[in-house]
């Protein structure tokens, strides 16, 4: 056989072995045989390389490290799910689909709602050309190279059962098996690197790689569960356009079913939180969709989430253990936490040993002690928490524990602002306090410092080499260079990333301050308000502050405070001269509706409030919550009560939703 035919057919049964593997389940070879098929087709294609081409599963790792990440435009957004809480929330889901539909006993498929991260996968004319993430549902990020890399994605459509259309968008979840999981944490101890907290986020930092031949070695699964935008081939429900998937060789979920009304949602449901802990794969729910894709269209979606499908939760995972201790964490903003150390206790799949108690009140409150065995649960990616003591169980040595008067940390005294719970550490200079600051300031959403981890942090912080925000920015490789863990090549990354973060932009750089109660969202309030003028800023008065939307008098107070104090201001100047720079705030000029306020009532049915709320102030219009002789336009959706008549009462004029959007449209 010559090779060209030789390679051709390895190529088939490598593909045909990969579709037995990963969606009929059911392997017929050893892997060491799989791989020699592999290896032999590799060195066909050393000899030959004319005849590679770029779907041979010898490509999975072809390309070389990227810089960045590049970003794709999903053709059509990626939609998140509405949540049902409980049984009678997905009975009410089923209500509301009868009535849409105006039909009893609605057909639902169900699925498994997967507990990893949502990705879209391209096939033109049956290729794979590429593949991101989900983004903000509208944009994701470019992660073809590791895409590639997971053997259950075929890099070319099975055409034996049905021919590849133009066109093929795919949505499916990437996750990590819970063996799978088990082992790569066991491969990271034994290379000294540190554990991944649960499948979930390893599978994450897996995607996120720039060097695909680190991907290549985690163990990442697929399963398809919904289609983009598709050309060439139209599909009356999902249940057909699954079973295609199948027979294109994109491996679907075998729990999937069919099942119909609300019984079959709650039946469905009830069935997989029984059994979910049994289950290969972490999973934080369910999902049911409307089966059939007219009766989909006819029920429409809302703006971020379809009306024809709803993810049940499940009910938080609970547990029992045993404290042995409780440490007090102190925050960068001083404020001191409890933190139960508990007996490791396997939880929901990862092994919970820390637990937040929040406070003194609520220690007492719930009468928790050091030796107390404790119901712990926890809900998705949040900390766990304490639900009660079981008191049958304590031993009789224990006694009520009591947040020690001062910082753990530096010994300085501490107090109990008045009308708050926590206690804090009033010493500003506390080393806890700066490396949280710094942390912070080095943070995602903040100045986004890549490198600046918790260790480096901690070093540099002991040693003293840095003790505010701003000295960041006269590190030197060489310091840098004499820190443990960290080599030449990372000094000199961490040199760079630091002076590539001063470009940044003025809500970034006000968020990274740290300034309490001022986070992510109120810092792009402030920027907005400000024009990114910071001289403004720091001038500003309560009242100034105050009468800014969206800003009480809490946070107008802790601004007032954090610039009332000389060294705050020297430390922002500082990074200002040390090259600091924001980007241009854009404003829109165009504001047609300034000086007009309108008011919503009732549900809008196209977009959230906080949607049409920034549509409106974008053009410079303002949205009260109430109905006064100042108001001039109330917008009705449906439901309106009370407001409507006062509106009609005052003679202001009332708007529909769609009298709305034509006013924005023309405006
Ligand atoms: S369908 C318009 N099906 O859950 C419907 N999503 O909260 C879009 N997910 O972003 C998603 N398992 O990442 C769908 N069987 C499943 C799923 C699933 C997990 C994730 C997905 C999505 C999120 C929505």
């Amino acid at each position: 056989m010559n090779s060209e035919k030789r390679i051709a057919e390895l190529r088939e049964i490598l593909q045909d072995h990969n579709y037995r593997y990963y969606v009929m389940d059911d392997p017929t070879i050893a892997d060491g045989e799989y791989d020699s098929l592999l290896r032999e087709l590799q060195s066909l294609e050393r000899e030959n390389p004319k005849l590679v081409t770029s779907d041979s599963p010898t490509q999975r790792v072809g390309s070389h490290p990227v810089s960045e990440f590049g970003t794709i435009k999903h053709r059509i957004p990626m939609l998140s799910l509405a949540n049902a809480m409980n049984e009678a929330e997905l009975v009410a889901f089923d209500g509301r689909i009868q009535k849409g539909l105006d039909q009893e006993s609605v057909i639902y498929m169900a699925e498994p709602k997967l507990d990893g991260l949502g990705v879209e996968l391209v096939y033109e004319n049956g290729i794979f050309i590429h593949g991101s993430t989900r983004g903000d549902g509208f944009t994701g990020e470019d992660i073809t190279h590791n895409l590639k890399t997971i053997r259950g994605i075929p890099l070319s459509l099975r055409t034996n059962d049905l021919p590849a259309p133009p066109l093929l968008e795919i949505r499916g979840e990437v996750f990590i098996r819970k063996n799978d999981f088990k082992d790569l944490n066991e491969k990271q101890e034994l290379n000294e690197k540190s554990a991944f907290a649960n499948p979930r986020n390893a599978a994450a930092g897996s995607l996120r790689q720039l060097d695909p031949t680190i991907t290549a070695e985690r163990p990442l699964s697929i399963y398809c569960y919904e289609a983009g935008m598709i050309n060439g081939v139209e599909f009356v429900d999902h249940a057909s356009f699954l079973d295609s998937l199948k027979k294109w060789g994109l491996p679907v979920n075998p729990f999937i079913k069919i099942v119909t009304g609300s019984k079959g949602l709650t039946q469905f449901h009830q069935e997989l939180e029984d059994r979910r802990n049994d289950l290969p794969y972490e999973i934080d729910g369910t999902v049911f969709k409307v089966n059939n894709y007219n009766k989909r269209d006819d029920l429409g979606t809302r703006s971020r989430s379809p009306r024809w499908a709803i993810a049940g939760k499940f009910k938080a995972q609970q547990a029992t253990t045993v404290i042995h201790d409780i440490d007090i964490q102190v925050g960068r903003t001083g404020a001191l936490t409890p933190v139960a150390k508990l007996e490791p206790v396997y939880i929901a799949g990862v092994t919970v040993t820390n637990a937040t108690l929040h406070n003194q009140d609520e220690i007492i409150r719930k009468d928790i002690r050091i030796g107390d065995t404790v119901l712990i649960e926890r809900a998705g990616d949040v900390i766990p928490k304490v639900m009660k003591v079981i008191k049958e169980k304590r031993p009789n040595w224990t006694k009520p524990f009591q947040i020690p008067s001062a910082c753990p940390v530096c010994q300085h005294e501490t107090h109990r602002p008045e009308g708050e719970v926590i206690l804090r550490c009033g010493n500003i200079s506390c080393p806890r306090q700066i490396k949280g600051r710094i942390q912070h300031f080095a943070s995602k959403l903040a100045l986004d410092i890549d490198g600046l981890g918790e260790k480096i942090v901690d070093q540099l912080v002991n040693e003293d080499l840095i003790q505010s925000i701003d000295d960041l920015f006269v590190l030197k490789q060489d310091t840098l260079e004499k820190l443990d863990r960290l080599g030449e090549k990372s000094a000199e990354n961490l040199v760079e990333a630091i002076s590539n973060s001063k470009d940044t932009t003025f809500a970034r750089f006000i968020y990274a301050l740290g300034i309490r109660n001022v986070g992510e969202h109120i810092a792009k309030v402030l920027e907005k308000q400000y024009s990114g003028n910071l001289t403004e800023f720091q001038n500003t008065t309560v009242e100034d502050l105050e009468a800014i939307d969206e800003i009480g008098p809490i946070v107008a107070e802790t601004v007032i405070q954090f610039w009332s104090d000389d060294s705050n201001k020297k430390m922002v100047q500082n990074c200002l001269d040390y090259g600091v720079r924001f980007a241009d705030v854009e404003v829109n000029l165009h504001q047609p509706f300034a000086g007009q306020t309108f008011v919503f009532t009732g549900s809008l049915q196209q977009l959230t409030r906080k949607e049409a709320k920034d549509i409106l102030e974008d053009l410079g219009g303002k949205a009260s919550g109430a109905v006064s002789e100042k108001t001039d336009f109330v917008i009705a959706g449906s439901g309106a009560g009370s407001k409507l008549k006062k509106a009609s009462d005052l003679g202001i004029s009332i708007l529909t939703e769609e009298e709305f959007f034509d006013k924005v449209k023309n405006a």
